[in-house]
């Protein structure tokens, strides 16, 4: 493999009561965003470009909770998160809790390559952003129905049903490139009826993005709060720089045996610089699909092509 994303680790999808209509505009959603990054591989560029593609992709995507179409907090605004990490040297970047920025992890990436600092939160994060040249735009920007319906059903005045949302996470890409150079890159709405000023695992380096060449580039989604406690993907990678463990059983570890202790479920997508891929999970589904070197693209999102891990 050389790109994966991920959409989210919310309610698996199954295939008798999925509407073809709907799991079609989530497979394309998942397929677009690794044509985006696959353009940038294919003409040479780095697999911090590629993620930032790919993960721009599914943040102008409405069916998934980053940019269009995230979550609102408990006071119905949006907040979002993001953070991007380099294997090459482990620099890294990330923002919290913006709320006027169109691509958070665009935003992220600027954190990283022109700044002496990791992480802005808030006002400075969306000034940064602004005069940085990124397209802004007003909260109205992020709004979708289906969220709205959410916050009610979370507030207990809407339909049950809503409170069922197909997406309900967090977007991800890992990439290797020519130069076997590996990235990462999360971005997020957080939770639905989230406390204002809360921050996820999505903007922190460590808990749900980490790349480092010699290990992995990893992109988690799930319960945000246990992500950071269990500092999950700076784990994975610890677990095989220092515990002798490969990718797969890193990965399993973490996500299966660990985060679960601390009480919440989730999954990742991690890739290594020699193309090795694994996207375990211990919520009931994840959404995902990688793209290989050969330019073949496949997606994961109904219940039997990613049953959870035991
Ligand atoms: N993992 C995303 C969140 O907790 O907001």
């Amino acid at each position: 493999m050389v790109l994966a994303v991920h959409g989210g680790a919310g309610g698996a999808l199954r295939r008798e009561n999925t509407n073809p209509e709907l799991a079609k505009v989530v497979r394309k959603g998942l397929a677009d965003a690794l044509r985006a990054g696959q353009k940038v591989l294919e003409k040479g560029g780095t697999s911090v470009a590629a993620t930032e593609a790919a993960v721009r992709s599914l943040e102008d995507n409405e069916m998934f909770n980053a940019g269009k179409g995230a979550v609102f907090n408990e006071d119905a605004g949006h907040e979002l998160d993001a953070s991007i990490m380099r294997g090459s040297d482990q620099a890294a970047g990330a923002v919290a809790g913006v709320r006027n920025v169109r691509n958070p992890i665009s935003a992220a990436r600027l954190v990283m390559e022109k700044t002496k600092h990791v992480m802005l939160a808030g006002e400075g994060a969306d000034d940064f952003a602004a005069r940085s040249g990124l397209p802004t735009v007003t909260q109205d920007y992020y709004w979708t129905e289906a969220r709205w319906q959410e916050l009610l059903a979370a507030k207990g005045h809407g339909p049950a049903s809503a409170k069922k949302q197909l997406t309900q996470g967090t977007v991800g890409a890992v990439a290797v490139d020519h130069e076997h150079n590996v990235a990462a890159a999360t971005s997020t709405g957080g939770l639905v009826n989230k406390m204002v000023g809360r921050v996820s695992d999505s903007s922190s380096i460590g808990a749900g993005t980490y790349a480092k060449n010699g290990t992995v580039a990893a992109s988690a989604t799930g319960h945000g709060e246990t992500f950071i406690r269990g500092a999950a993907t700076s784990t994975i990678s610890n677990l095989i720089e220092f515990g002798g463990k490969d990718l797969a059983s890193a990965a399993y570890d973490v996500l299966v045996k660990r985060l679960p202790k601390l009480g919440g479920d989730g999954g990742v997508i991690a890739l290594n610089a020699q193309g090795v891929f694994d996207a375990p999970h211990s919520s009931a589904g994840l959404l995902n699909g990688y793209l290989t070197a050969d330019g073949k693209i496949v997606t994961r999102i109904f219940y039997d092509e990613t049953p959870p891990n035991q």
